[in-house]
């Protein structure tokens, strides 16, 4: 079964997003997971209903879409390595994901696709938001974009992980990477921003304040490019598959004491070019 010839399909923003009706993601054949991974680096992000689904086939079908990523400090599910957990209940401190963010863009190899599957959903909220790296690139000025293209990022997961994930990780190092602040996409060949306010440090080559003044920009105009933003309602057993290399994503922890609880897997991706 193919994705893009079978299924009813609803864009939920011009720009990003897409909503595919009756596939069950597990029955797709292999022409089927290559259009698959086609339309999420055209369209950013693809959302899926009712994906009943163990963790064993999700795993199974998350490394259908390339090299599964282990996860650099979050504990993973028993005999599941390349699973993170994603709950949220009455007795967290965070929710994972609560801010602008691509994944673990502090690895060398950050990750490519994203596919998290949501069993248990609150009340009301619980909802993600995710942003066009494509968009935020193209709605810069060319001069800016010009010189964005000139530069280099330090990323680090200092910042998401330290102390978060275990109460003493003194002795533990995270990545920390660096990458050009605007890359290319391998397949689509669209540049887009790579930078997120849950990974990068400093701008390379930069004082502390131009560099400071310049992420505030930058994390800004994601933040406030509502144009280029499309959130998403999840039920349980929904499912996204997102592309890290084009889009940004932000959890809404808005449902506290409740419970969410679901499952992520990535694939990992390239080293970043431009
Ligand atoms: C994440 O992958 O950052 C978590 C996103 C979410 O829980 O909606």
């Amino acid at each position: 079964m193919s994705v893009l010839t079978t299924a009813p399909r609803v864009d939920t923003n011009k720009v990003i997003g897409t909503l595919l009706s009756d596939v069950t993601l597990r029955d797709l054949d292999d022409d089927g997971v290559r259009q698959l991974v086609d339309l999420a680096a055209e369209r950013g992000v693809l959302f899926f209903r009712n994906q009943e689904m163990t963790l064993a086939e999700q795993v199974e079908f998350g490394s259908r879409l390339g090299e599964l990523h282990i996860h650099p400090a979050a504990k993973a599910p028993d005999g599941y390595p390349e699973v993170l957990l994603v709950h949220t209940d009455e007795n967290s401190r965070y929710t994972a994901g609560d801010g602008w963010h691509t994944d673990v863009s502090c690895d060398a190899r950050p990750p490519g696709l994203s596919m998290l599957r949501i069993e248990q959903v609150p009340s009301a909220g619980g909802d993600t938001l995710w942003a066009s790296m494509y968009e935020a690139y193209e709605t810069l000025s060319p001069s800016f974009r010009e010189y964005l293209s000139s530069l280099t990022a330090v990323h680090t997961g200092d910042l998401a992980y330290r102390g978060r994930y275990t109460k003493d990780d003194r002795d533990t190092e995270y990545p920390t990477n660096e990458h050009p602040v605007i890359r290319t996409h391998p397949i689509s060949g669209r540049k887009a921003l790579y930078v997120n306010s849950g990974f990068t440090q400093r701008i390379r080559g930069l004082s502390r304040r131009e560099s400071d003044g310049l992420l505030k920009i930058l994390f800004d105009h994601i933040a406030y490019g509502v144009r280029f933003q499309t959130r998403f309602h999840w039920e349980p057993n929904s499912v996204a598959i997102w592309d890290n290399r084009c889009v940004q994503h932000h959890a809404s922890w808005d449902y506290f004491p409740e419970t969410r609880h679901g499952y992520r897997v990535t694939t990992r991706g390239e080293v970043p070019f431009q």
